[in-house]
């Protein structure tokens, strides 16, 4: 496994694992008090982006299935 691991839920938030940290625009570090996972709001209803607060449920539709990506352009 990576050092980190995005899951992509179906009708749901993206699962983020492992090591990383999560900055705002500027730069900024959100404090995830040591947290290791959290889960990201993809639906853009959450009322504590980016986080996911559980609004997507039964609003939001998705199914996640991996897929690859076409050739990079030049
Ligand atoms: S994905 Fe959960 S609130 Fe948006």
């Amino acid at each position: 496994m990576a050092a980190t691991r995005l899951t992509i839920n179906s009708n749901g938030s993206v699962r983020v694992e492992g090591d990383f940290e999560i900055v705002d625009k500027e730069g900024n570090v959100y404090g995830l008090d040591g947290r290791t996972t959290v889960s990201i709001c993809r639906c853009g209803m959450s009322q504590n982006k980016p986080f996911c607060d559980g609004s997507h449920k039964g609003h939001f539709e998705h199914e996640a299935k991996a897929f690859d990506l076409p050739p990079r352009k030049a």
